[in-house]
C-alpha cells in the first residue's frame, strides 16, 4: 500500500491553497483568457502558422543544452524530478539517473526545435511556421506577474532561410494581435547581439573591461563576468548603471553580415511602418540567441513589465543534432498582457448569461426543458433552474446572476402557448410564441 491513506490523516483539517506562485483563472476572467488565445490562434493562423502541442516536461539536458547551463533559467528555477521508479541499484548509477531527469519546460523553444528534429521538419517544404500556447514553469520568486507557472503563446519559424523580412514579419504579427486586443501602450526594442564570428571577440572585450570595473560592481555582476558577461548589462541596480552605460557597446562590434542584417530589419521596419526603439543593452537572459532579439514592454505592470520576448537562434537546431537550421520568434507573457489590458480598461466585457428561465408549476417544466435546449442550440447562454422557485426568489436570482433575460413560463403561458420575456435591464416585458422568441433573441446576440 502506498501512503496516500496516511497522508489523508494528517491533513484532515488542512485548508488546501493553490501552491505559491500557482493560481486558479476562473470565469469570467477565464472567457478573456480564451478570447485572447483565440485572437492569437486567429491572426497566426493569417500568417500561415499552424499549432504545435508539446509535451509539458522534456529531458532536463534538453532545457541545460538549449537555454544555457549558466542562465537563471537552467541552474536555478527548473522543477527537476526522475523519472526512475527507484530501484536501489538504479539510484545508485549517478549516470543513469541522470540521463532520466526531466524539467518542467521552463519555455518552449528548445522543445520546438526537439520536435523539428524528431519529426525531420526540415524536409517539409517551406519554412516550418509554428504557434503554442500553454503553461510554463520557472522557480521564480512570486511577485505581481511573476509566477512558478505562467502562459505563454509562442510562435516560431524555423528553415534555412535567415531573411531579416521573417524577422520584421514575425514582428509585424505580433504587434497585429497585440494592436486586436488592445494591448497598445506598449513599446518594442530591438537589438542585434552578433553571431559566432563577431560575439566572441565582443564578449572578451566586455569582460576585459568589466574586470577592470569589478570593485565597483555588485556580486551578482562580479560572478557574471567570469560567467556570463553580457548578462551583466541586464542589471536594473541604480549603483551599477553609470558603470555599464560607458562599457563597449555590440553595434560598434558587429561583423558586416551582422551589420547588414540588422539594417536591413530596421529598414524592413520602417517599411511596415512598426514603430520600434533600440537598445544596446537587450541581451535576454537565454544563451541561445544570435543577431537579433527583441523585447515589448507594456503599462500598468510595475518591474515585471515584459510582455513579450524573442529573437534569432540560428545554430540551436544544430546544437541539439539537428540540421543547419535557422530560427527566430517569440513568446508572450499571457498572465501579463492580460493584466496589462485590464488595468488599461480595454478588456471587452465578454460572454454572460443570456436567458434565465424562470418556470413556475411542475406543469410548465417540460416546456422549460424544451426551449432551454432550443436557445442553447441557437448559441445563447442559458440557466435553467433545476428545481422550481418562488417567482420573485427566481428573479431575484436571474438579476444576481447578472442575466439579460428572464423567460417566465407559468401556467398562463404554458395554456396559451406563449412565453414571457423580461429584459432585466429596463423591466421591458413582451409575451412572444416560440418562433418569435427564438427570431428576437437571435437577433439581439447577433447586435
Ligand atoms: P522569455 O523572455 O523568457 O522568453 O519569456 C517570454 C515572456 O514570458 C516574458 O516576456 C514574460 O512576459 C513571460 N514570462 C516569463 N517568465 C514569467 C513568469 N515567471 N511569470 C509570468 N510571465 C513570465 C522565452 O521564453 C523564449 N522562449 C522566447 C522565444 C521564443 N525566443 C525565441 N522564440
Amino acid at each position: 500500500m502506498c501512503g496516500f491513506s496516511r497522508w489523508g490523516q494528517m491533513s484532515e483539517r488542512k485548508q488546501f491553497r493553490a501552491i505559491k506562485g500557482t493560481r486558479d483563472i476562473l470565469p469570467p476572467d477565464s472567457a478573456l483568457w480564451n478570447w485572447f488565445e483565440h485572437t492569437a490562434r486567429e491572426v497566426f493562423e493569417s500568417y500561415n502558422f499552424g499549432e504545435i502541442r508539446l509535451p509539458i516536461f522534456e529531458s532536463t539536458d534538453l532545457f541545460a543544452r538549449s537555454v544555457g547551463t549558466e542562465t537563471d533559467i537552467v541552474s536555478k528555477e527548473m522543477f527537476t524530478f526522475s523519472l526512475s521508479q527507484g530501484s536501489e541499484e538504479k539510484q545508485a548509477d549517478d549516470e543513469a539517473r541522470q540521463s532520466e531527469l526531466v524539467s518542467l519546460r521552463p519555455e518552449a523553444t528548445a522543445s520546438v526545435c526537439r520536435a523539428y528534429i524528431e519529426h525531420n521538419m526540415q524536409a517539409l517544404p517551406g519554412n516550418q511556421r509554428l504557434y503554442y500556447i500553454g503553461p510554463m514553469f520557472r522557480r521564480e520568486r512570486p511577485q505581481k506577474g511573476r509566477y512558478r507557472q505562467f502562459y505563454q503563446i509562442g510562435a516560431e519559424v524555423l528553415g534555412q532561410s535567415d531573411a531579416s523580412a521573417i524577422d520584421s514579419e514575425v514582428l509585424e504579427m505580433l504587434l497585429v494581435f497585440f494592436n486586436r486586443v488592445g494591448l497598445t501602450r506598449t513599446t518594442l526594442y530591438v537589438n542585434s547581439i552578433g553571431d559566432k564570428n563577431c560575439r566572441p571577440q565582443y564578449v572578451e572585450l566586455l569582460r576585459e573591461e568589466l574586470r577592470k570595473v569589478k570593485d565597483k560592481l555588485k556580486e551578482d555582476s562580479q560572478r557574471r563576468i567570469e560567467t556570463n558577461p553580457l548578462r551583466v548589462l541586464d542589471s536594473k541596480i541604480p549603483d551599477e548603471q553609470p558603470i555599464i552605460e560607458k562599457l563597449p557597446r555590440i553595434s560598434d562590434h558587429l561583423c558586416e553580415d551582422c551589420r547588414a542584417h540588422f539594417a536591413k530589419l530596421k529598414e524592413d521596419l520602417n517599411l511596415r511602418r512598426i514603430d520600434y526603439k533600440e537598445n544596446w543593452r537587450l541581451v535576454r537572459g537565454l544563451d541561445y540567441y544570435t543577431r537579433t532579439t527583441f523585447e515589448v514592454t507594456a503599462e500598468g505592470l510595475g518591474s515585471q513589465n515584459a510582455v513579450c520576448g524573442g529573437g534569432r537562434y540560428d545554430g540551436l537546431v544544430e546544437l541539439l543534432g539537428g540540421p543547419p537550421t535557422k530560427g527566430i520568434g517569440f513568446a508572450i507573457g499571457t498572465d501579463r498582457s492580460i493584466l496589462s489590458i485590464e488595468e488599461s480598461g480595454n478588456a471587452p466585457k465578454l460572454g454572460g448569461l443570456a436567458v434565465y428561465i424562470a418556470w413556475m408549476g411542475q406543469a410548465s417544466y417540460p416546456t422549460a426543458v424544451n426551449i432551454a435546449g432550443k436557445l442553447r442550440a441557437a448559441g445563447l447562454s442559458v440557466e435553467l433552474p433545476p428545481e422550481e422557485m418562488k417567482f420573485k426568489k427566481s428573479l431575484g436570482l436571474a438579476d444576481k446572476l447578472g442575466a439579460r433575460y428572464a423567460l417566465i413560463i407559468g401556467e398562463d403561458e404554458v395554456a396559451s402557448r406563449t412565453f414571457t420575456l423580461k429584459r432585466l435591464a429596463d423591466g421591458d416585458q413582451k409575451k412572444l410564441a416560440e418562433g418569435e422568441l427564438l427570431e428576437y433573441l437571435e437577433s439581439e446576440r447577433r447586435r
